[in-house]
């Protein structure tokens, strides 16, 4: 169909054509671009770019097509209504054609929306219009059609004016009611619109069993929802577990025959009766919103929350709640003018690897970090991506100058997904792992079932700077104010040789640095001060002895009176201690060991930093009567009365054990404010004692 040269082409338009307006005797081009992607996508089941991309380039083909409507073609992606059609299903007419949504990406669009409407319908540009917003489903729609209470016949969207019909398959769906009283509400007819989907849990376990069954794996919920739409065996429907969510109904007579749909009055109103006579449809993620400005807010909200629902969603709907009001803004060919998604931000983005840095860690790991081509994803711009190690690189087959998809889910820091050899040029070059550290030339080692190569120098200089960054971090010292920047020009000063002379800076020199003032390094001296009394938990976690983390630290903490003793510890003295492993002894007896790092010790001593176990370093003493002993605890949201830590350092005081996430170990969940998911999942374990958080206060007491 498209010859390699052709492709590589497309691809490289498509670059461009990304990133910038598109002018008007560009149009043929950008409607070949978007052929292509088409057949990409729904041909060759391959798409090269993210359906978010797709959506922007199309949409930029709209805007062009609009301006300039004589120029509109036949064969224009634009003027195909999607279909998902077959050639063996029984197409049958829908009452009311099921169209399609415009999109919106963002508030300054969604306001716009808001004026076209009150142009459209001649209202004041000042006045409040009644929104209602609810989610945006992922899924495959679906329309219901009942007659004297029965479901009669149900269709999956199709053309839009004609369906394919799928009534069995409907009927295997436990939230498709097959009766609904609509005669109580004088109706005898109605044809309802709905999305089919899977909850994302369920997705996993349908992947799990077409993987045992040898069948083909779904790339998602959405392809698994909408292929199990149109299976011609309503059982494999059924174990799909695809739910309904019913969001629109677009046609309602009365008994006496005649189109009754106002005297719902708002679209509020019907999705409140569909709900009271038993179907399913959005909760608390859909909101009466009395102006755009309060429909924003609440997209924003779910734009925010979007990890946390149950249900893949790509953004919410924004619908005029006045029935009256839909009906004299009508239609466009292809969408109601009352109506718009506001798509989320992408998670998913397409851009070029150009390069590879080579990082090393505080103990030398050798992290090699992808440089791409700066592009946008969920709100951010991305130009480095970190590739782990040498293996992630060979299992991605990756290339310098390849075209790499990369995605960012909730707050997760982007990775990179695949590469796409077919749009490779011949270019492309190989990554070769360096085989000695990029910094001090040392030749990297590799441990044993260990994926890292390391720099075996201790005294390698990036590896020493990544240390003295650590060292005076919120998680060791904890020095305020002293970031890399200062350790940075500390080093090249000269002033910085080991981690002890950061306690014998010389202040009046660096008051004389640019960038310095006297309130500056007033404050430095009085940070270093402060960390030089520190408990030793964090100085031994500074230390940066491999494998010795936060929570060891403080074990270790717990049993000695002087960092200097653990100089005579046998490794059973180490792995006596509950939680302490072989490994972490090993470490720690190798560093102390070491006569450079006891001269270090000494160094910090003699510096008047402490080395003697504080009353902090001292284990909790809980009581046999503290109420929460033996009890596991999570807190969720946003406490008032205190922070996060303090809550949980209290609650370690009352015998409970802090733990991450919610699961049946779980006892008690406090939950402050905007607590989500973890809330959510707590409940539906049904086993979590859950309280608030004056109800902890008053436990604790
Ligand atoms: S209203 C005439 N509401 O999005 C009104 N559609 O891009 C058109 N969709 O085919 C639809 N959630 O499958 C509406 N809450 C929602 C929706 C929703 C998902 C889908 C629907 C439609 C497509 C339009």
């Amino acid at each position: 169909m498209y010859s390699k040269e052709q492709e590589q082409l497309l691809l490289r338009q498509t670059e461009t054509f990304k990133n910038a307006n598109v002018d008007v005797d560009q149009l043929a081009k950008l409607r070949d671009l978007l052929r292509y992607h088409e057949w990409r996508y729904a041909v060759k089941n391959d798409p090269i770019i993210s359906d978010f991309e797709y959506d922007k380039l199309f949409d930029e083909l709209k805007r062009i097509e609009k301006l300039h409507p004589e120029k509109i073609t036949p064969d224009s992606p634009t003027q195909r209504v999607t279909n998902d059609l077959t050639e063996s299903g029984n197409a049958v007419e829908h009452i009311k054609p099921m169209l399609s949504l415009g999109n919106s990406y963002n508030a300054e669009d969604l306001r716009d929306f808001d004026e076209s409407i009150k142009r459209l319908l001649n209202i004041d540009i000042e006045s409040d219009l009644e929104y209602c917003v609810e989610p945006k489903f992922d899924g495959g729609s679906l329309a219901l059609i009942y007659t004297d209470d029965l479901l009669e016949r149900a269709a999956t969207r199709g053309n839009g004016s004609k369906g394919e019909e799928m009534t069995l398959n409907a009927k295997a769906m436990p939230s498709v009611l097959l009766k609904a009283k609509f005669s109580s509400k004088g109706f005898r007819r109605v044809e309802l619109r709905g999305e089919a989907l899977i909850r994302i849990e369920n997705f996993k376990k349908v992947n799990q069993r077409r993987e045992k069954e040898g069948l083909s794996l779904f790339a998602n919920p959405r392809n698994a929802a909408t292929g199990g739409l149109r299976t011609k065996d309503p059982q494999e429907t059924k174990n799909r577990e695809i739910e309904v969510f019913m969001f629109q109904v677009g046609y309602a007579e009365s008994e006496n025959g005649t189109d009754d749909l106002q005297r719902l009055k708002t679209h509020y109103n019907s999705v409140e009766l569909l709900r009271e006579l038993g179907f399913k449809v959005p909760e608390k993620e859909i909101k009466k919103c009395k102006n755009i400005a309060e429909a924003i807010d609440f997209c924003n909200y779910w734009q925010e929350q979007r990890d946390s629902y149950p249900y893949e969603i790509d953004g919410m709907v924004v619908k005029l709640n006045d029935l009256a009001l839909q009906e004299r803004a009508g239609f466009t060919q292809h969408h109601p003018r009352w109506a718009i998604a506001f798509k989320f931000k992408a998670k998913q983005a397409t851009t070029k690897l150009v390069d590879v840095e080579y990082q090393i860690g505080k103990i030398g790991s050798v992290t090699p970090v992808a440089k791409v081509e700066p592009v946008q994803l969920a709100g951010v711009t991305v130009s480095s991506i970190s590739l782990h190690n040498e293996e992630f690189i060979q299992s991605k087959d990756l290339r310098l100058g390849d075209r790499i998809l990369i995605e960012r889910a909730g707050d997760v820091i982007p990775y990179i997904v695949k590469s796409f050899p077919d749009a490779r040029e011949g270019t492309e070059q190989k990554i070769e792992f360096p085989k000695s550290c990029p910094s001090c030339k040392t030749t990297l080692v590799q441990a044993e079932k260990e994926a890292a190569w390391r720099c075996p120098n201790y005294d390698c200089p990036d590896q020493f700077k990544q240390r003295l960054y650590f060292h005076v971090s919120k998680g060791a010292m904890d020095i305020d104010g002293f970031g890399p920047s200062y350790v940075d020009q500390f080093i090249h000063q000269g002033w910085v040789n080991d981690l002890a002379d950061i306690y014998k800076l010389d202040y009046q020199s660096i008051s004389v640095l640019e960038g310095f003032g006297e309130r500056s390094v007033e404050k430095l001296r009085e940070a270093i001060n402060k960390a030089k009394k520190n408990p030793i938990h964090r100085l031994l976690h500074g230390l940066s002895i491999h494998h010795l983390g936060k929570k060891a630290s403080k074990l270790l903490a717990e049993n000695i009176s002087n960092v200097k003793d653990l100089q005579s510890w046998t490794f059973d003295d180490f792995v006596n201690i509950k939680d302490i492993g072989p490994v972490v002894a090993e470490n720690v007896i190798q560093f102390f060991a070491d006569d450079k790092n006891i001269a270090l010790l000494d160094k910090l001593e003699a510096l008047g930093v402490n080395l003697k176990q504080t009353d902090e370093d001292k284990p909790v003493q809980v009581s046999l009567d503290a109420p929460f002993i033996g009890k596991s605890i999570l807190f969720t949201g946003t406490l008032q009365k205190m922070g996060r830590k303090e809550a949980q350092e209290l609650a370690a005081k009352m015998g409970a054990k802090n733990i991450s996430a919610v699961s049946s170990k779980l006892d008690i969940l406090v939950v402050g404010e905007k607590a989500g998911s973890k809330l959510k999942k707590a409940q539906a374990l049904g086993t979590v004692e859950i309280l608030t958080e004056d109800d902890f206060i008053a436990r604790v007491k």
